[in-house]
């Protein structure tokens, strides 16, 4: 069985840590083209991927198309990249591994092989002692044959693999809950493993049917795909159905649940500080993603009155259309008289920005009122500052980034996950 397994699995080339590689001694990556690079059917690699293979190159790497295909798909596929090539590479033959490592002057232990298939790919890799990562097949578009070996191939990796977490989105390289999610994981003991998920809006289908055919149990999904997931699902929280919008998906039994855990993740994060919400005047700056969340959290935990401020004043109606008893107000009307609770939901004074805020001013507050800026790099943002200047406790969006993982958590393992000291060490490794 060993030969195989691969070395590491990634959901699709954009999730493979190429400076990783590179920093264990990577010296020339291999690439499958069909369904690794792009679907069958397309004959030339989109702009994405052209940039993935520049940007692995830039790196310093040697990049090389190794694929069984004939020569005709392959120089076609190749002409804009102008790779070194091998058609018909015989794979899970040997002989073609060691010829590139000849030919390049590198060790066996120097490359690593990159596809999207166990019987070819990842055998041939391992016939020839060379790293593999295995990627999710782009389409479901191929031929009799390579379906019935995917039938293998599907139990072969449910058998193997770790037991997988995602999260899905454009772009997710830089998301921090990987950092997060993997503590958890190592705090309970936990076998599970927890993987970046780049899509693109037309092939966000066959990702969720790959997760299906290969055992993933859960996953959280991001910008721009929280509403996109919808028709997918089976079950749909009551929060994340009337927000329209959700973030942790569960899998259990071929059953998918929805939920958004931002809700919960901004309530726990208010609680935490000993915020009280119920009977509170809250004032939210910004109608983007993430702020329906965050008022049907502080609603449902009681607040006395909601007011939504935006600089697009229809984005704000919209918002308020929504909910009973939020209020909608251009930004220029702001004013920070009359509020218990300030939450800044705009993506102004986010790194690198970090001398802007929302408002350049909050004459009126009152020092008692407790202000909030849900982004959390840089740690203290303008606005915090603003508000630490009117002697208002002011505190960043970190905490709710760590709730609303906590709370996938519990839902994918069905166990209380929160714990303090566990949100300590999660707060140290990813910031602050
Ligand atoms: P989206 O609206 O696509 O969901 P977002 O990043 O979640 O994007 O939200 C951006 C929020 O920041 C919006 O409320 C946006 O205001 P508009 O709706 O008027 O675009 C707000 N925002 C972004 N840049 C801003 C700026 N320079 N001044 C004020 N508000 C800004």
């Amino acid at each position: 069985m060993k030969r195989f397994i691969p070395t590491e699995y990634a959901n699709g080339i954009h999730d493979i840590d190429v400076k990783g590689l590179k920093d264990k001694g990577i010296k020339l990556i291999m690439l499958d083209i069909d369904n690794t690079l792009a679907p069958s059917s397309k004959k030339a690699p989109s702009a994405s991927t052209v940039n993935w293979i520049a940007n692995a190159k830039k790196m310093g790497l040697e990049v090389v198309l190794f694929s069984n295909n004939s020569k005709k798909r392959v120089n076609f596929f190749n002409k804009q990249l102008n790779l070194y090539t091998i058609h018909r590479a015989l794979k899970p033959l040997a002989y073609n591994f060691i010829k590139i490592a000849k030919r390049f002057d590198v060790g066996i232990d120097e490359i690593c092989m990159i596809g999207d298939q166990i019987f070819t790919d990842v055998w041939g890799a391992n016939n020839a002692g060379v790293m593999s990562i295995l990627v999710l097949p782009l389409s479901a578009d191929e031929g009799i044959d390579i379906r019935f070996k995917r039938f293998f191939e599907n139990r072969v990796i449910k058998k193997n693999k770790p037991e997988t977490y995602c999260l899905i989105g454009n772009p997710v390289a830089h998301s921090k809950s990987p950092i997060l999610h993997e503590q958890v994981y190592k705090f309970y003991g936990i076998k599970a493993k927890y993987m970046l998920c780049h899509a693109e809006k037309e092939n966000l289908r066959q990702i969720l049917l790959q997760f299906k055919k290969t055992g993933v149990k859960g996953f959280n999904i991001t910008v721009p795909f929280k509403h996109d997931i919808m028709p997918y699902l089976h079950e749909i929280s009551a929060d994340a159905k009337k927000i329209g919008s959700v973030n942790t998906v569960s899998i259990n039994d071929g059953n998918w649940t929805g939920y958004n855990t931002d809700v919960t993740g901004f309530a726990m994060q208010l609680k935490s500080n000993n915020t009280v919400i119920k009977g509170s005047r809250v004032k939210i700056i910004g109608a983007g993603g993430s702020t329906a969340a965050i008022v049907y959290a502080v609603l449902s935990e009681g607040a006395a009155s909601v007011t939504v401020y935006n600089r697009t004043m229809d984005k704000a109606r919209q918002l308020a259309l929504k909910f009973d008893g939020v209020v909608a107000a251009a930004l220029d009307e702001f004013n920070a008289k009359d509020c218990d609770i300030l939450i800044n939901t705009t993506s102004v004074g986010l790194y690198p920005q970090i001398d802007k805020s929302p408002v350049s001013d909050l004459e009126g507050i009152s020092q008692s009122a407790i202000v909030y800026d849900i982004i959390y790099n840089p740690p203290e943002t303008r606005f915090m500052k603003i508000a630490k200047e009117r002697g208002c406790q002011a505190y960043n969006g970190l905490d709710m980034l760590i709730f609303q993982g906590l709370a996938a958590d519990e839902i994918w393992f069905g166990k209380k996950i929160i714990n303090d000291e566990l949100i300590q060490q999660i707060r140290e490794v990813i910031g602050n």
